[in-house]
């Protein structure tokens, strides 16, 4: 592939979103839009990518953050062509090619973006539009090509809506706003004139100013309509995420899982799950999560960055930041919390939380409890209503409790604490210190049965 340097239009206000959070910080599959474009862009390798910005500047640069870019600023919003004269600051004596795309155009593939490329280089052209055919046309720009020839109909000029003509209104192929243009670019740019219904600079004027210049114009048709669709308003967020969801849900049938109602799951882009596992209606698996094979994910479970073995269950529950080996269940309704590292076999079970805890091999924490800061070694049975006093109001203390402990129900562990392995740990108590292994712990106040004061009747 030539070289070439991308450059990411971002500065408009996209005021269709009705938002105070930036358009292209809308999250798509859990993606914000702009590193769905900088995630295409990047695959390809360019030399640089440029983002402007401007509407919002500050809050795009932080979410940009750690991003391999660079960053120009359109203080005041002229325009696209405008916008595109901004980055000329970094980009004027570079000699590559100029990949212009919005930061709205989340799902442009890699390989679209490639055949631009490759189709401007074939062509020798100065600007290269990527172009589709759509059924409703409105509030695009209109691809408006010349005369037949049998090298086909070259482009002539690119329509935008408001400054149509009823003819021109009628063409269904239209400018995704994704072009490649030559150097040659930055002088066209110098002579965009506002000329128009919206009194801006448009970007797609320079077609013209650069035919006129004796330099050619050409188009690249996507394959797919859908892929250039820009995302303006809400109702165009819920749609491209729908398709990709439909997409995603297709290719896990495809592959071995079964999905009991796809109308009722949400399943992120970039989630890997195994065969034979069946996922219940109501789960929402966002994103950064692996499941294995033959799992079953029962219920309104909702899993995000997790990593789940084979052969699991995690029914009702909140899992994030966790990480888990076979064979193990969850819930119903447990909340597993960042840090949880639950090996084979492990059991976390009504209503008990963890965090930040791992729990070995063949361990159960069936109800009600709560394990956060915590070592539990293999084959540990908690009893129900257990919990881990870690925080003292300031700082956060270690529990560990050694393998094959036995934990009677209601006990309190004020951490920091060590318990040894084959531990007891009578019921209801309260434990300060640390236990030796193969130790009977008790710590609570020694019943006393009395005798009963005679009781008052009410009424007499
Ligand atoms: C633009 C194209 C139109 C194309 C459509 C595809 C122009 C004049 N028209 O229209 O032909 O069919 O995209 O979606 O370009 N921007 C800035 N600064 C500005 C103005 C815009 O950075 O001053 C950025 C926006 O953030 C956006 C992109 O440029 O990413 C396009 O601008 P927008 O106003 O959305 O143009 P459209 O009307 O959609
Ligand atoms: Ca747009």
């Amino acid at each position: 592939m030539k070289k070439f340097s991308a450059v990411i239009l971002a500065a408009g206000a996209g005021t269709r979103m009705k938002s105070s959070v930036p358009k292209v910080l809308h999250k798509l599959s859990g993606k914000s839009l702009i590193d769905w474009v900088i995630d295409s862009v990047e695959s390809l390798k360019p030399d640089n990518i440029v983002v402007v910005l401007g509407h919002k500047a500050e809050t795009l640069e932080k979410a940009l953050a750690g991003r391999n870019v660079k960053i120009v600023y359109q203080k005041e919003q002229l325009g696209s062509a405008h916008a595109l004269m901004q980055a000329g600051k970094v980009l004027k004596s570079y000699n590559g090619d100029i990949l212009v795309i919005s930061g709205d155009v989340p799902l442009v593939k890699p390989a679209t973006l490639a055949s631009l490329l490759k189709r401007s280089k074939e062509n020798k052209a100065s600007v290269t539009v990527l172009t589709a055919e759509v059924d409703n046309p409105f509030g695009y720009g209109r691809i408006i090509r010349g005369a037949r020839t049998e090298a086909g109909s070259a482009l002539e000029k690119i329509a935008e809506e408001k400054d149509a003509s009823a003819s021109e209104k009628a063409v269904k192929e239209i400018n995704s706003g994704i072009y490649c243009f030559d150097k040659n670019v930055w002088k066209a740019l110098s002579k965009v004139k506002p000329n128009n219904a919206k009194k801006e600079y448009y970007l797609t004027d320079t077609v013209e100013i650069l035919k006129k210049e004796g330099k050619k114009a050409a188009v690249c048709p996507a394959r797919s309509a859908f892929e250039v669709k820009g995302i303006n308003s809400r109702a165009e967020l819920e749609q491209a995420e729908q398709a990709l969801l439909d997409g995603k849900i297709s290719s896990l049938l495809e592959n071995g899982v079964t999905v009991i109602d796809r109308k009722n799951v949400y399943v992120s882009f970039d989630a890997k799950i195994g065969q034979d596992t069946v996922i219940y209606p109501g789960a929402f698996i966002g994103r950064g999560v692996k499941i294995g094979r033959s799992c079953l994910i029962k219920g309104s479970s909702f899993i995000e960055n997790s990593e789940i073995g084979d052969n699991c269950q995690i029914s009702y529950s909140y899992v994030s930041g966790a990480k888990t080996g076979n064979d193990i269940k969850i819930g119903p309704f447990s909340h597993i919390r960042p840090g949880s590292v639950l090996k084979d076999n492990v059991k976390v079970g009504n209503f008990s939380e963890t965090k930040k805890s791992v729990i070995a091999k063949n361990s159960k924490v069936n109800h009600l409890s709560y394990i956060g800061d915590a070592e539990v070694g293999e084959n540990v049975n908690i009893g129900a209503g257990t919990i881990t006093c870690n925080y003292d109001g300031e700082k956060k203390h270690k529990t560990v409790i050694g393998a094959g402990s036995f934990v009677g129900s209601n006990v309190n562990f004020v951490a920091p604490v060590k318990i040894g392995k084959d531990v007891l740990v009578a019921a209801g108590s309260t434990i300060t210190h640390d236990i030796p292994s193969g130790k009977l712990a008790i710590a609570r106040a020694r019943q006393e049965v009395k005798r009963r004061k005679e009781r008052v009747k009410i009424g007499e």
